[in-house]
C-alpha cells in the first residue's frame, strides 16, 4: 500500500489507542487510516470499535504490513466499557501514550426534528466519551509526564454544512473547547491535546449517514457536489486526516498544544459561489 511505504518510525516505542478505529462500512474510515499510519510509524496500536470485526480488519491490515496491533470492542455510550478498554489495552500493549478519540454519531436535523433522546445519545457518544476516556488515561500519562490526546472534530463546529446537523455540530464544537481546556490544564505534565478539524472527507460513512441530506442525488452525484465546493478540487481522504493525526501524535508537534489543525482543502476560508 503506497500510503504505508517507507515511513520514518516517529512513533517508535509508543502505544496508541484509537477509539473508533474500524469503519462504518467496508473501506477506509478515518480511524482505520489513522490506526494504520500510527502502526507504520512504529507504534503498537490498540484498535477499538463497537464493531469488533471492523477493528479486527484494521488489525489484519496492520499485521500484513508488519506492524503490531490488537483489536478491542468498546461502546462509547457505556462509561464502564471505556474504562475496561483502557485497562485491557494497557495490560495487553502497555501504558497508553496517545489517545485518539475518533467516534462520532450524527443525525441530520434541525431543533424541531432532533428529539431530546437523540440529542443526549449524540452528546454522550461524541462528548461525554471524550471526558471518560481522558479520565481513564490521564493518571498514567501524568505519572510518566508525557501523553497526547487527539480528537477528530469537523468544520461543522465552525459553520453550517448546507444541511442541518444540529446535535452533531454542537458536539464537534464542544470537542474543541474540551481539548483546549485539557491542553492548558495538563501542559505542565507534558501532556499535549489537539483537535483535527476535518472538512468534507470521502469515507464510507458519507454513503451511510448523509444520503438524506443530499436527497434525490445518487452516491456519485453527492460525491461530485462535495468535490466541487472544495477549493483544492476534491474531498479529503481518510489518509489526509491520518497524516495530520500522525504529525500531531508525534514529537514533531512537541510545541503544539490546544490547537485545531484544519484539514479541509481550503473549504472553511472560502465563500462558495
Ligand atoms: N467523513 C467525513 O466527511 C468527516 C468529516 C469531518 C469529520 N469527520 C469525523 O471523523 C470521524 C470518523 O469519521 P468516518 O467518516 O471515518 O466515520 P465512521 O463512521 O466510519 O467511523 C466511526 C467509527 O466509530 C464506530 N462507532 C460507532 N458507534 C460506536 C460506539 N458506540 N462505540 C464505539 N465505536 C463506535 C463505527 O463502527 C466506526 O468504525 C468522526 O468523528 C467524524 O465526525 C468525518
Amino acid at each position: 500500500m503506497k500510503e504505508t511505504e517507507s515511513r520514518e518510525k516517529i512513533l517508535a516505542e509508543r502505544i496508541c489507542l484509537v477509539i473508533g478505529g474500524g469503519s462504518i462500512a467496508p473501506g477506509w474510515g478515518i480511524g482505520r487510516a489513522i490506526s494504520v499510519l500510527y502502526a507504520c510509524a512504529g507504534a503498537r496500536v490498540a484498535v477499538a470499535d463497537l464493531n469488533l470485526a471492523s477493528a479486527g480488519e484494521t488489525v489484519d491490515i496492520i499485521r500484513s504490513e508488519g506492524g503490531v496491533a490488537e483489536a478491542f470492542q468498546v461502546d462509547v455510550l457505556d462509561d464502564a466499557s471505556i474504562a475496561r478498554l483502557v485497562s485491557d489495552a494497557t495490560s495487553r500493549l502497555g501504558a497508553i501514550d496517545v489517545l485518539h478519540n475518533n467516534v462520532a454519531l450524527s443525525k441530520s436535523g434541525n431543533p424541531r426534528d432532533t428529539s431530546a433522546a437523540d440529542w443526549r445519545r449524540i452528546q454522550d457518544a461524541n462528548v461525554t466519551s471524550l471526558h471518560v476516556s481522558t479520565q481513564a488515561v490521564l493518571p498514567g500519562m501524568m505519572e510518566r509526564r508525557r501523553g497526547v490526546i487527539l480528537t477528530t472534530s469537523s468544520i461543522a463546529a465552525h459553520r453550517h454544512l448546507g444541511y442541518s446537523s444540529l446535535a452533531y455540530a454542537a458536539t464537534k464544537a464542544a470537542a474543541i473547547a474540551f481539548t483546549r481546556t485539557l491542553a492548558i490544564d495538563y501542559a505542565a505534565f507534558g501532556i499535549r491535546a489537539n483537535t483535527i478539524v476535518a472538512g468534507l472527507i470521502d469515507t464510507p460513512r458519507i454513503g451511510v449517514v448523509l444520503r438524506g441530506a443530499y436527497a434525490g442525488c445518487s452516491l456519485e452525484e453527492m460525491k461530485e457536489r462535495r468535490h466541487k465546493v472544495v477549493p483544492l478540487g476534491r474531498m479529503g481522504t481518510a489518509w489526509d486526516i491520518a497524516e495530520a493525526a500522525l504529525f500531531l501524535a508525534s514529537d514533531r508537534a512537541k510545541y503544539i498544544t490546544g490547537a485545531e489543525l484544519v484539514v479541509d482543502g481550503g473549504l472553511s476560508v472560502t465563500v462558495p459561489h
